[in-house]
């Protein structure tokens, strides 16, 4: 059952859309309009705007766009419902017995966390059984205390296809419910269920607000995959969690340390610092690195030693960086990872590793000059010209004269020379980024990579024309029943392009109270956004009345009749030399 509309109704009113998005965002009024920095993608200038009159915000950017609802449920990673009841919590709101819809997403939200919580317990509960000794044994090898151990829940799944999934039915728990909370996987050629994580140890992978939300689980030997991970559910998105966060956060106010074991992270706790995370077994996202932009300034970034991990780095700096954190990098040699480093060296000798951590510029012309021979002159120029292109990403002058010299003196070459092909290099980054803008704006206007609407391109005329229409009518939504009433002659058979249809056909049906929020139930966060830009794009016009919807109506009839003969023309091509043949 859908939520009922007056209930939404009340959602919207009491929850003003600039309110709710200023608690996320730093709000700053222009004009009719308030403007701030986009919480969905990096940005340095203000693109994100909040329009209070059609409670409604869109990125100019990266092109997100809503109503409240919509917003709250990309930053608080909520489906429809969950977003409603988040805001329903926030103005002291109910949430409506009968809507069973919307009460259902979060039984099922709560449900998986419980299930996710009694299977760590059981988890935990394995590994003291008589039969497991082989992973104590394998955690006293790998130097984990029973107070690592205890601290991050750790646990043993046993190496059995159903010792879980017994208990889990014993607490009530059904197979599918197993399955979509990853604990179980289904056999294609059986049908039947088999426990996910077998033999492995278990890793429970927590949120901020004690939620055991999913888990790694690492294998004892030399077996493939070395760990198992639990693939995104309904609690749980591996691009916006970190491992351990749920400590760090409290720990952190100087800085995070980033690594990228699980092993790791506990291993750095246990030798006193607590503030460690690590990321799920993926690249660093730029919503982990916001993330940890809420709870710090600076990340020291611990990765592996090996080229991996140091090319692992190199591509982790920009996305932090953009975020506005301070990056630190750890020196770390004579060791693999932390673990290693603590295992070998102990822990001061980590804590000066940490405190003696680099720039990232310091970090970035390192490990240039370590790779080549600079006593050899092929080297030297590989070494200059990689150089180069660390310097030309420096935005302060004085920052890059600086290094300039610094790194002129380690090649010894004029600094001058270096200087020259820098700014040379510089020149022609600028030309790349201009022509790449340029075939942005181009792709963009045509259409191509259009993922909400495929038929956009080949059908651009009419397809404005539908965007036109589409973006009045949520304008002013007073001019429907002009439609309906015959005033208008549109009808959806009209439409060209089917997503324009759809959206064209869920309009109407609403009426003139169709606004964005209305449509929120029915389409993806991504067609959201499409849909405001139709509405952001039209009132920025300042006409949008009955006769240029009837202009627009006009244009798309006539463009879909120029496609028609078009469509025409092909097909007695194709007759005639079908014939031919
Ligand atoms: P590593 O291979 O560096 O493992 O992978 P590790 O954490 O140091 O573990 P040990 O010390 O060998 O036991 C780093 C991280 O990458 C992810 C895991 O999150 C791991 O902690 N990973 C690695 C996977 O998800 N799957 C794999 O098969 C391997
Ligand atoms: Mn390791």
């Amino acid at each position: 059952m859908r939520i009922p509309q007056s209930f939404i109704d009340e959602i919207k009113y009491r929850n003003k859309i600039e309110d709710v998005i200023a608690s996320y965002v730093n709000l700053k009024r222009a004009g009719s309009v308030y403007q701030g920095l986009c919480p969905f993608h990096s940005e340095r200038t203000p693109s994100f705007t909040v329009f209070p009159n059609t409670e409604t915000f869109h990125c100019f950017g990266c092109g997100a766009g809503g109503d409240v609802i919509s917003f709250i449920m990309r930053a608080e990673n909520l489906e429809y419902p969950g977003a409603v009841e988040f805001l329903a919590k926030r103005s002291g709101l109910e949430m409506p017995e009968e809507a069973d819809g919307g009460k259902s997403e979060t039984i099922k939200r709560s449900r998986m966390y419980e299930m996710n919580r009694a299977a760590a317990l059981f988890f935990n509960k394995a590994l003291y059984a008589p039969e497991s000794e082989p992973a104590r044994e394998y955690l006293k090898k790998r130097g984990l205390s029973r107070a690592a151990v205890k601290r991050f829940g750790l646990g043993f799944a046993p190496n059995s296809f159903h010792a879980l999934s017994d208990h889990m039915h014993s607490l009530g728990y059904r197979d599918e419910e197993l399955k979509e909370a990853f604990l179980c996987g289904k056999s294609e050629r059986t049908g039947g269920y088999f426990d996910y994580f077998r033999g492995r140890i278990m890793f429970p992978i927590i949120d901020n607000f004690s939620n055991v939300i999913a888990f790694g689980g690492r294998a004892l030997g030399d077996e493939k995959p070395k760990y198992l991970n639990t693939s995104d559910t309904p609690v749980f998105k591996k691009s916006r969690n970190l491992f351990a966060l749920n400590f760090a956060r409290n720990a952190c106010a100087e800085s995070l340390i980033l690594c990228e074991g699980y092993m790791d992270v506990i291993a750095v706790n246990m030798a006193g610092f607590p503030n460690a995370v690590a990321t799920l077994g993926t690249a660093l996202t730029s919503e982990q690195a916001r993330i940890m932009a809420k709870y710090t300034k600076k990340v020291i970034l611990s990765y592996d030693s090996d080229d991996a991990g140091v090319a692992a780095a190199k591509r982790a700096i920009p996305i932090l960086t953009d975020v506005g954190l301070e990056v630190k990098l750890l020196r770390m040699e004579g060791a693999k990872d932390p673990d290693e480093y603590i295992k070998k060296f102990g822990a001061a000798r980590f804590k000066t590793l940490l405190e003696d951590s680099q720039g990232k510029l310091d970090y970035l012309c390192d490990s240039v000059l370590k790779k080549y021979d600079i006593l050899i002159p092929e080297e030297k120029m590989k070494a200059a010209d990689e150089l180069c292109g660390v310097i030309c990403g420096i935005w302060s002058d004085v920052e890059r004269e600086i290094y300039i010299t610094r790194i002129a003196e380690r090649l010894s070459v004029e600094p001058s020379n270096l200087a020259r092909d820098v700014e040379r290099r510089m020149r022609r980054k600028q030309r790349e980024e201009d022509t790449e803008l340029r075939r942005k704006v181009v792709s963009d206007t045509l259409g191509y990579g259009d993922r909400v609407n495929r038929e956009f391109v080949g059908n651009a005329k009419a397809a404005r024309a539908e965007e036109a229409i589409i973006g009045i009518l949520l304008l002013r939504p007073e001019l429907i029943p002009e439609i309906r009433r015959g005033t208008v002659a549109l009808c959806a058979d009209d439409f060209v392009t089917a997503f324009n249809r759809r959206v064209f056909e869920a309009l109407t049906a609403c009426g003139e109270k169709c606004d964005i929020g209305a449509l929120a139930q029915d389409f993806t966060l991504e067609e959201i956004d499409r849909i405001t830009a139709m509405q952001v794009k039209r009132s920025a016009l300042s006409k949008n009345d009955l006769a240029v919807l009837q202009e627009n109506v006009q244009t798309l009839k006539a463009a879909a009749e120029e496609k028609n003969t078009e469509n025409e023309l092909e097909e007695i091509k194709s007759l005639l030399s079908k014939k031919k043949k």
